[in-house]
């Protein structure tokens, strides 16, 4: 085949918090790259490996057998100095020593921030992949990480309810999701919970004390899901103030925390990952840059970077809908 790409060498890194299936998503930008002829290269621990010059070439041998794996073989980072104009000079530089001319960054809304400026600063041509279980971008219906999140949450609160009912209590379960509540809304419907706390909507512990009284007279035990963005606090503070006014029931709290980040993603998540990768790369190829590459009623979408960071897509009123009613 004749290599026609506007680009000839591409970095490939995973930035922020890790995501179930971006791994799968490395693999599927190392082998486009070499089906269509381009070098590629791994750069260690996000934007830190990068300043650092942490990056090695990659083959289709370097990804053989993870597709099944959580984590990511590149590790992640959050990078303070890459926030700076020096550390991104620095980053560059590493760049130039390699003749890396385009990057594709695994991230959420933080790494994509830095890619959006970095591209304008020093016109390295950037495409960024939705991976972040928070499912918080604009521009994709999925994020690579969120399906597996939202199953490894389901499982644990299935679990919880056991024990829950066996006790009669009321359990506060904290998942993640620092200004999205789509893990805790997914995962509550899923779990049939009395109650489902989420940033985006507002509700009183009045309102919500109200919910559980309503149920309690029929049910034993009540499951009351919480995003840990909630604007009432996370689940231990909830717990303390429910319980104050609530005394005749004994309470409990589980958050549910980093566990939700690992584990073996989903099929839904491995075929997002590799479908994203090679659209990844095919977009540098053509020349695209300052894109997040997502997935919109199952087609391939393109949002620029700059779009994609502001917070969507919002969470379905039907869904809110729902949970309440069936809740009772
Ligand atoms: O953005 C992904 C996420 O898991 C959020 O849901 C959570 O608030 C945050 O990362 C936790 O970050 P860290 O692993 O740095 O504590």
């Amino acid at each position: 085949m004749e290599n026609t790409s506007v680009v000839k060498r591409i970095g490939v890194f995973t930035s922020g918090g890790d995501a179930p299936g971006m791994n799968a998503c490395i693999r599927a930008v190392v082998r486009s790259c070499i089906y269509y002829d381009l070098e590629v290269f791994g750069i260690r621990r996000g934007y830190s490996g990068m300043i650092e010059g942490d990056i090695f070439r990659m083959n289709s041998r370097s990804v053989s057998g993870i597709i099944q794996r959580g984590g990511t073989i590149l590790k992640s980072a959050r990078s303070e100095e890459f926030r700076t104009k020096e550390g991104r000079k620095k980053a560059y530089e590493k760049l130039q020593q390699h003749l890396i001319d385009a990057i594709v960054v695994i991230g959420g809304d933080g790494s994509f921030t830095g890619a959006s400026i970095f591209e304008e600063e020093f016109g390295v041509k950037v495409i960024g992949i939705p991976g972040t279980i928070d499912n918080d971008l604009l521009g994709t219906d999925l994020t690579i990480g969120y399906d597996t999140a939202t199953n490894t949450a389901v499982e644990a609160i299935d679990k919880i309810k056991d024990t829950a009912d066996a006790h009669d209590r009321l359990f506060f379960v904290e998942v993640m999701g620092r200004d999205a509540g789509f893990i805790a809304l997914k995962s509550g419907i899923s779990c049939g919970a009395e109650a489902i706390l989420i940033p985006e909507e507002e509700q009183s512990i009045d309102e919500l004390i109200e919910t559980l009284r309503r149920g309690r007279p029929s049910k034993n035990s009540s499951i009351v899901v919480v995003a840990e963005g909630d604007e009432l606090g996370g689940a231990i503070e909830i717990a303390k103030k429910v319980n104050e006014e609530f005394k005749q029931y004994e309470t409990k709290v589980t958050i549910l925390g980093h566990l939700q980040r690992g584990g073996s993603p989903t099929c839904v998540d491995r075929v997002l990952a590799s479908r994203l990768g090679l659209a990844g790369v095919e977009a540098l190829r053509d020349g695209k840059s300052g894109f997040m590459v997502g997935v919109i009623d199952n087609k391939i979408a393109f949002t620029p970077l700059s779009e994609a960071i502001k917070h969507g897509p919002e969470l379905a009123d039907d869904l809110i809908r729902l949970a309440k009613i069936i809740s009772i």
